[in-house]
């Protein structure tokens, strides 16, 4: 896949082969997609516990929700569909920039992108149960979870679609596979 390709098959993926675990080449390339991410002054204040094991995946997976914006469930994996690891980027609290976020999202684009270039699909994670998840995961009150990422082998598609009306609601077509639109370009850019 050439990068634009790669950026239009990297979307949110929601339902997964559970059955396919990630082969120990991706994950290093995802791994080392975070380590060589950009951060705010070099100074890569992320750690990232990677949640491999089938258990410990299906310890974390009740404290995710997903597509909140269909129809209720809609969006959520099934038995079967849940994702075969997830990626959970920590930092400190005491230690928190102004930055970090940023830090944050770059470090999940590159996984994600490293992921994608080997079929995995992935879906960052923000409406999660932080509480229970950190406890589940063994982390101390002071270790912070922003986001996180779901890898998997995807069973459904996901394309962009023109944008109607300023709707940025993604749906379901017949198939159950992912319509995401997009504003466009004339929209989003302007040239000075
Ligand atoms: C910061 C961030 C948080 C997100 N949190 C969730 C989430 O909690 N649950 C979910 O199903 N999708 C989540 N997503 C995925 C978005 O819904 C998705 O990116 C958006 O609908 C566009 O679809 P696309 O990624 O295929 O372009 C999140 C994405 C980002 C960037």
């Amino acid at each position: 896949m050439d990068i634009m390709q790669l950026m239009k098959w990297c979307r949110s993926y929601r339902r997964f082969d559970q059955s396919r675990a990630i082969p120990d080449v991706v994950l290093d390339n995802i791994m080392e997609a975070a380590r060589l991410s950009n951060s705010a002054s070099n100074r890569q204040q992320l750690r990232f516990l990677v949640v491999r094991s089938p258990e410990m995946v299906e310890k974390i997976f009740p404290f995710t929700h997903w597509a909140a914006v269909l129809p209720k469930e809609a969006g959520q994996p099934k038995d079967g569909e849940h994702p075969a690891l997830f990626v959970v980027p920590t930092y400190e609290a005491a230690e928190k920039a102004k930055w970090t976020d940023v830090d944050i999202g770059i470090a999940e684009m590159r996984m994600t992108l490293a992921a994608a270039a080997e079929g995995v699909g992935s879906c960052i994670l923000a409406n999660i149960e932080r509480g229970p998840m950190r406890e589940a995961l063994g982390l101390p009150e002071s270790t912070e979870i922003a986001t996180i990422v779901a890898f998997g082998y995807p069973t459904h598609t996901s394309r962009i679609v023109d944008m109607k009306d300023g709707d940025v609601k993604y749906y379901l077509d017949e198939k159950k596979d992912y319509c995401v639109p997009k504003r466009s370009r004339e929209e989003l850019f302007r040239m000075v």
